[in-house]
């Protein structure tokens, strides 16, 4: 980073390749290959996966661009962007609540994050170790998973190894090494998943499995997949929460915001449906539950690896890039409570990103004991009225509360919010002059920012909690 045309004392990308690369490997991480086929397997496939496509396309792509012309414009933490364009726009100073609501989901979602990957970690070295060279039945495959998150004390150790590493590269400032980590290992993951998905189509419920995810079934479809869809976008392009927002504020002057975004949001949907394709027929060929959850691909691509050529040395090849992938997305989770405690709180970034760690470290215990010793401690919430009963959610561990209410919740509230800030309370001359885009492209962004969006996240809010079905919800 130089810095020519930022704030004192901040740095900027090189340049919109920089930026590029930075807000992929924001973006593509576990949310493409953990997250988004077990979501898709619980909601029932095709028609989610449909709702997911548009949610990035019509809500999330408007949403990022507005978030990266906020993080530019200010050129600040989120907290303290949103209060200088606030006071810019002559609006209230209240609107420093999306930058803290922003950075609180950012906490949460960090803190299971790094369990998840810290899987991930182990995964390296039961496949380095030959755990599955001749575990061919999912049975064995699926009895090494269990093992393993039944054991708190070792889920421990791997989540403290991950956060540690995210720490360490936080610590050092995000650009360092990450231009190199994104350029050559995100291609390598991509390369890895084509090879996958050329072992998937010799399984016999390839067509099957590809089924799944493409013909859609609007029957299976509750008003809570429907939140599901839009949480997982949200989740997906790392937007609601001000990550993309720090990213865009160290983003230069010249750079084509609009272009930058479209090329982040199909990378990271094309991993995310390759993933599927890749994992739906190894389910169908062996018989798996699609909706099994979060185990979902510790459970099927060992069985791809165990049956394919070279299988140890590639699945732990598999394994180690999929760590970098989500290296690069938990420092992003990181960095915008790093950035604001530089730019307020008279420390180093050394012991901010230390500080801000530790409490992500804390509240992923919670996520640990989720899949052991809490298992069976469940939650419902319902609003209870005399007429009506609204489900927010129904039986569910920490972990899945968490997960979410930061996916399904904080993020697209956090969207909204932004949405409804760029598009109606600033004034338009400020975006056009951010975006500088042609007419006609500016006018259709315009167009979803300040009406599509808005409308469809508060419609599938309202929706999701039963309120056009006046009985239960879709709670599920
Ligand atoms: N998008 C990342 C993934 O898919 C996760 C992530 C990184 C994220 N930063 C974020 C999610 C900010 C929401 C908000 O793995």
């Amino acid at each position: 980073m130089h810095g020519n045309d930022a704030a004192p004392g901040r740095g900027l990308w090189t340049s919109r390749l920089a930026f590029i690369l930075a807000a992929t490997g924001s973006a593509v991480g576990l949310g493409n290959v953990w997250r988004f086929p077990y979501v898709t397997g619980e909601n029932g496939g095709g028609a989610f996966v449909l709702l997911y496509v548009v949610c990035v396309a019509a809500v999330g792509l408007p949403i990022m661009m507005a978030e990266v012309m906020l993080g530019r414009r200010a050129r600040r933490n989120p907290i303290d962007a949103m209060r200088s364009l606030a006071e810019q726009e002559g609006r209230s100073p209240q609107w420093v609540w999306v930058g803290r609501m922003g950075m609180a989901a950012g906490f949460l979602i960090l803190s299971f994050y790094s369990v998840i990957a810290g899987w991930i970690l182990a995964y390296v070295f039961r496949m380095a170790g030959g755990v599955f060279h001749n575990a061919q039945d999912a049975e064995t495959v699926g009895r090494v998973f269990t093992d393993l998150i039944s054991d708190p004390e070792r889920l421990l150790a791997w989540h403290t190894i991950f956060m540690v590493i995210t720490v360490a590269i936080v610590a050092r400032g995000v650009e360092h090494g990450l231009e190199r980590a994104v350029r050559y290992l995100m291609p390598a993951l991509f390369g890895i998943l084509v090879l996958l998905f050329v072992y998937a189509a010799t399984t016999p419920a390839f067509l099957e499995g590809v089924e799944f995810m493409f013909v859609p079934d609007f029957g299976k479809l509750s008003g809570q997949a429907v939140l599901e869809a839009m949480g997982m976008a949200f989740f997906s392009l790392s937007l609601g929460m001000g990550a993309i927002m720090v990213y865009g504020s160290y983003l230069p002057r010249e750079a084509s915001i609009a272009r930058t975004c479209i090329t982040v949001a199909a990378a990271d949907t094309a991993v995310a449906l390759l993933a599927g394709m890749v994992i739906f027929p190894i389910v169908f060929s062996n018989g798996l539950a699609p909706a099994q959850g979060p185990g979902l691909v510790f459970t099927t691509l060992p069985l791809a690896f165990a049956q394919m050529p070279l299988g140890t040395l590639v699945g732990t090849l598999f394994f180690i890039l999929l760590v970098f992938a989500a290296v690069t997305s938990s420092i992003s989770l990181l960095e915008p409570p790093v950035a604001w405690l530089l730019e307020n709180g008279r420390m180093d970034r050394a012991k901010a990103a230390g500080i801000c760690g530790f409490i992500a470290w804390v509240l992923g215990l919670g996520t640990i004991f989720s899949f052991n010793i809490w298992a069976d401690y469940k939650w419902t919430l319902s609003l209870d009225f005399t007429r009506v009963q609204y489900v927010l959610f129904r039986d569910k561990t920490f972990f899945d509360i968490v997960d979410f209410l930061t996916a399904n919740i904080m993020l697209p509230l956090g969207g909204l919010l932004i949405a409804l800030f760029a598009a109606h309370l600033m004034r338009r001359e400020s975006c056009e002059d951010e975006l500088a885009m042609d007419g006609w492209h500016f006018n259709l962004w315009y167009f979803l920012l300040r009406y599509v969006a808005p409308v469809a996240v508060g419609l599938i809010f309202l929706n999701a909690i039963g309120v056009f079905g006046w009985v239960g919800g879709g709670g599920g």
